[in-house]
């Protein structure tokens, strides 16, 4: 059994030895290599994220996501987004007003919801921990799945 276990795992490990070798086949132009590279369906995703942060996220995060210290908490480098991607696409897509401390300074301000659905909250947040110096890996919709989308605020009653 061991003996089998093993025989498999240098099985894996030589396939994999031979795919990331490219086996002759030419990668896609936006395909990335070595070890931070991304899957394809997320660089696919990419442009989407960008057109997202650019109408949306600019404003407050910046265009360089620095933020704006005590206000608008950095996305760029930011310890508090770093440690949690799942929570980021919960708070683009709900909104966030809790009191939170990104990179030592204190924010307290309150963000609205951004974003109507999962697809487009994991678009930006993994085009946000691509970007602006990050170079954070990526969040999947699978990963979301158990994110509640919140209802938003009903809009005034029409008379
Ligand atoms: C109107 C200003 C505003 C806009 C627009 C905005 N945010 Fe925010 N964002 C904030 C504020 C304020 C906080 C802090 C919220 C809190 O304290 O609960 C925040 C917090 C965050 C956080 C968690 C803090 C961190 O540093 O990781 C993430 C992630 C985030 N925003 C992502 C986004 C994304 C993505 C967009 C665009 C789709 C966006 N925000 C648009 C104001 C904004």
């Amino acid at each position: 059994m061991k003996k089998l276990s093993l025989v498999l795992m240098s099985l894996i490990a030589i396939s994999f030895m031979i795919t990331s070798c490219g086996g002759g086949s030419q990668p896609a132009a936006t395909e990335q290599k070595g070890p931070n590279a991304l899957p394809a369906d997320v660089v696919a995703m990419m442009p989407k994220g960008e057109a997202i942060y650019k109408a949306k996220c600019i404003v407050c995060h910046q265009a360089t996501a620095v933020g704006i210290e005590n206000v608008f908490p950095p996305l760029a480098n930011a310890d508090y987004l770093l440690t949690d991607k799942v929570r980021a696409v919960a708070q683009t897509l709900n909104g966030s007003k809790i009191e939170m401390i990104v990179n030592g300074k204190k924010y307290t301000q309150e963000m609205v919801p951004q974003v109507d659905t999962k697809e487009d909250a994991v678009a930006v947040i993994n085009y946000v921990l691509n970007n602006f110096g990050n170079k954070a890996g990526y969040v999947t919709l699978a990963e979301v799945q158990g994110v509640e989308i919140k209802p938003r605020t009903a809009p005034p009653a029409a008379k």
